[in-house]
């Protein structure tokens, strides 16, 4: 069967014959030709263009597969078409693949998939049960497709208007490759809205399940896959939370943005001395308190509810300096317009963060967002430094772990920065 056909405007071929799969809506070939204010668009809140104008006669329906060119007619392969969306077309192949998206299709990704995860991380993923990132999305050749597996459960986000209308092909193919318990929908991402899907959140295959058990680094957390942030744990954090150990042990922890623990409950049993561990949210902070009974880590925890932003004008929360700060705050912005303004609130709460340890004391510092540059994010980490008036070494350089490929052509899949940094 013959596809749809999309062309794009002239010139506009390149990013995406060196490899990133996205076409955004302005780049589609028109009547007149982009003018010199059409570039790629950013971030996917600034909305979809209005007009229709300028799509190939008889435009493909929203989902739909479509055959990719260039303007001079070359193939680009073939991807799921959005009318509305900033991002026009998301491609699923090369120049040279056709595409059938049926199970098998399916079923060959995320198995490919779940082999790198496999070589990477060992096969041992199910026994204890650990937590993976089994599909990231145009990483793994699933355009906005994330599945996380916590041992049998496995809990999936579609993003896109393709994606959704082919979800059940989707359970299929993950029953199909990974036999597991349950299959949980959170379908409650902020990206929905702008491709116009709607918000579903539930079990939609096998048992009724809420909390699973993860078991990471040694250490059991109990993790809420529907109600909980995200799919219910950050699985980005999984290295970053042992590469601080080292810096826990016999110190004063101040673990900022702690969610349900995960620094926290890895610095007590590295044999911190105290852990204050701060958030806004009062289901997380509940979740550190049990998690670390579960672990039989308590001693010398406290919680603190509180908006790190506030707090970042005073003096150390509890009055005493620390020797280990943590601060993992969530994403400043999701778009490039975001920028300067999360830019002044990293440096804020870095800068809050420096001033708050004591001599030779170490900050970890995370920045979630894409947006924000490695080259950018060192700058505001020095700029704070020099606020504060101290000096730093950079101990520690980390990215997202191996289940969270970055595509190279892709900067939208390269997002996460974690530094140590020691006062000199
Ligand atoms: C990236 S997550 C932190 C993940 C956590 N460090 C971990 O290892 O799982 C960001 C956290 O910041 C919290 N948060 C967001 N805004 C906040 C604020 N203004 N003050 C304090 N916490 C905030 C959220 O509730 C969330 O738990």
């Amino acid at each position: 069967m013959s596809l749809p056909q999309l062309h794009l405007a002239s010139g506009r071929h390149k990013r995406l014959e060196a490899g990133h799969p996205w076409v955004f809506s302005n780049e589609i070939k028109s009547g007149k030709e982009p003018g010199p204010r059409d570039g790629p668009r950013d971030g996917l809140r600034d909305g979809p263009r209005d007009e229709e104008e300028g799509r190939d006669a008889g435009a493909p329906e929203g989902g739909a597969l479509v055959a990719l060119r260039r303007a001079d007619g070359k193939s680009l392969g073939v991807g799921l078409y959005h009318p509305h969306s900033l991002i026009a077309v998301r491609l699923l192949s090369g120049a040279s693949r056709d595409v059938t998206l049926d199970q098998a299709f399916f079923v060959e990704r995320i198995a490919a998939a779940h082999k790198r995860r496999e070589r990477a991380l060992g096969k041992d993923q199910t026994e204890p049960p650990a937590g993976v990132r089994v599909v990231h999305g145009e990483s793994d050749g699933l355009p906005g497709v994330v599945v996380d597996r916590y041992g049998e459960v496995l809990v999936v986000q579609v993003a896109c208007l393709g994606m959704e209308q082919r979800r059940e092909v989707l359970y299929d193919a993950l029953e199909e490759v990974f036999s597991p318990r349950a299959i949980v929908e959170r379908n409650d991402t902020v990206w929905r809205t702008q491709e116009g899907l709607d918000e579903r959140v539930g079990v939609v295959r096998g048992e009724v399940v809420s909390e699973v058990v993860l078991v990471e680094h040694g250490l059991r957390y109990g993790v809420d896959v529907l109600e909980g942030q995200k799919t219910g744990w950050f699985l980005d954090q999984r290295d970053h939370r042992l590469a601080i150990r080292p810096y826990a042990e016999g110190s004063r922890v101040l673990d900022l943005c702690c969610y349900q623990g995960g620094f926290t409950c890895n610095a007590l049993a590295a044999g911190a001395r105290s852990v204050r561990a701060v958030d806004v949210s009062e289901r997380g902070l509940a979740r550190v308190v049990a998690n670390a009974a579960a672990n039989d880590l308590e001693r010398g925890l406290t919680i603190q509810k509180d908006d790190v932003m506030a707090l970042a004008g005073g003096g150390p929360p509890g009055g005493d300096p620390f020797d280990l700060v943590v601060l993992d705050p969530p994403n400043f912005t999701r778009n490039r317009k975001g920028v300067p303004r999360a830019r002044k609130a990293y440096r804020k709460l870095n800068e809050a963060a420096l001033r708050w340890l004591a001599p030779g004391g170490v900050l970890a510092t995370a920045s979630c967002s894409h947006h924000i540059y490695e080259d950018t994010f060192l700058e505001i980490v020095q700029s704070a430094a020099a606020r504060a008036g101290r000096s730093l070494r950079v101990l520690y350089r980390g990215y997202q772990p191996a289940d969270h490929p970055v595509l190279l052509a892709m900067p939208e899949t390269r997002y996460l920065k974690f530094y140590l940094v020691q006062l000199v």
